[in-house]
């Protein structure tokens, strides 16, 4: 099948190469010569495991190409997926103008029947709108909702092992076209759902939606885990082995970030304002992550006392998660400027972040450092932030040494309390009891 890739980013790259790999031949356009160049030639500006290796396997097998020329793209394709960005504006609007111009231009190049496949996440109702757009064209355009579900960091997984695909159209040959092409993915059939463009457009945000509803309800429980003197960490157990809740995303932390949660809980949060529906459990769910940061640094503002401004600090982690580069909305980079800002210094390290961070940070304040033992030489307590694989085991006694005072604030509840203890440092989590050696 021949398909058309609009927008090369995150989203477009996997979807991209994934398509790519069942044999399919995939044309990935973006407005960016330069990012496109450097795709051409193998290389992937953003980090995602096994990225890279997929797109050099599209390349190799000549499957996979990237372009500048939209037009043609859509010319020489059937299937067109949309998978540009949809930002959020200040008051949590989504901004869809790339999307609508993509239609637009879609609508105008076509150059015989087409199937628009929308995989930017874009409100219930959006469907609709962009339909009557696509009867313009000369053209039968037949539009089907697709919502991604990759998660930063196992996005290659996701893809290629998607525990279900929804297709929302109300177009039973463009369904058909996007089952056969998802088939090859999924060992059971009834993984696909097919809906109405509506509801999928609505599953997305509800999933999003619920994903981080858990996380600020596993941080308020935490919270009050810390005043009762419970584990949360038992606790997140003890509710996610009942099969009617199950245990993923259930981690207290520093907060949920990154290019998703934040900006859907917004959009949706908006727009059910404007149909004035209830929504009390989103604006919750909002605030309390909102705060999440806060809470955080006021623990570690209550450790220093009146002589907290000018200490200096280790930061393990800037990514809003584990695997990725991606800072957007990251709780960490959030953690972090609220410390400068209430006067601590900071060297921070991050595995693949530094880059990225760097361009937001105040240097006059933070440091980044190189390495994660670079992070924690003379520094009076290390603050983790991200959940990295290589800060789960360090070397312990190397940090003792290293670090001016034997103090860990854990965002990411990366260690056990009791052997922190037994290790000498005092420890402080995340809706855990605090580990003091000295008690
Ligand atoms: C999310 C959805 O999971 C994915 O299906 C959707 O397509 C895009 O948005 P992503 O943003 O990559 O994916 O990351 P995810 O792993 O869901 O984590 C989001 C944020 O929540 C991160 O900051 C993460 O650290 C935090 N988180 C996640 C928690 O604090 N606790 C958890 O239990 C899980």
């Amino acid at each position: 099948m021949k398909i058309a890739v609009i927008g090369a980013g995150y989203v477009g790259l996997v979807t991209g190469a994934g398509l790519a790999s069942t044999g399919n031949k995939v044309t990935c356009v973006d407005i960016d010569e330069e990012k496109i160049n450097l795709l051409a030639d193998g290389q992937v500006p953003i980090h995602e495991p096994r990225l890279e290796q997929l797109v050099r396997y599209g390349l190799a097998k000549q499957n996979l190409s990237f372009s500048t020329d939209l037009g043609r793209a859509i010319r020489s394709s059937k299937i067109i997926f949309v998978t540009v960005g949809t930002p959020a504006q200040v008051d949590g609007r989504q901004d869809l103008s790339t999307v609508d111009t993509v239609c637009e231009q879609i609508a105008g190049a076509a150059n015989g029947p087409k199937t628009l496949v929308m995989k930017s996440t874009v409100l219930p109702g959006t469907a609709r709108k962009i339909g009557e757009k696509l009867q313009t064209s000369r053209h039968k355009i037949a539009y089907v909702s697709n919502p991604e579900f990759l998660k930063e960091g196992s996005a290659i997984d996701d893809f290629l092992k998607p525990d279900r695909v929804v297709i929302g159209s109300e177009d039973q040959d463009a369904i058909e076209e996007i089952e056969t092409l998802y088939k090859p993915f999924l060992r059971r059939e009834e993984n696909i759902l097919v809906m109405d463009s509506a509801s999928a457009e609505m599953t997305k945000y509800a999933a999003n939606a619920m994903l981080a509803t858990r996380i600020s309800f596993m941080n308020e429980m935490a919270a009050i885990c810390e005043k009762v003197g419970a584990d949360v960490e038992k606790v997140r157990r003890g509710i996610g082995t009942d099969r009617r809740i199950g245990n993923g995303h259930l981690f207290p932390g520093v907060g949920y970030g990154g290019s998703c949660f934040p900006k859907d809980v917004s959009a949706i949060l908006y727009l059910a304002e404007l149909l004035d529906c209830p929504a009390g459990v989103l604006r919750a769910t909002q605030h309390t992550n909102d705060g999440q940061p806060n809470r955080f640094v006021e623990r570690i503002k209550k450790h220093f006392g009146d002589k907290g401004g000018g200490s200096v600090l280790g930061v393990w982690g800037l990514a809003f998660k584990r695997d990725t580069d991606d800072i957007r909305e990251s709780p960490a980079m959030k953690t972090v400027k609220l410390l400068t800002k209430n006067g601590f210094s900071i060297k921070a390290y991050d595995p693949e972040a530094t880059e990225n961070a760097e361009r937001e940070l105040d240097t006059m304040r933070v440091m980044l450092c190189r390495d994660p033992y670079g992070a924690v030489t003379d520094v009076e307590a290390l603050v983790i932030l991200t959940d990295w694989p290589e800060f789960s085991n360090p070397d312990f006694n190397r940090l003792s040494t290293l670090m001016q005072k034997r103090v860990i604030f854990d965002g990411r509840n990366l260690y056990e309390p009791k052997t922190m203890a037994q290790r000498g440092f005092l420890y402080c989590c995340i809706g855990r009891p605090t580990a003091d050696p000295s008690t």
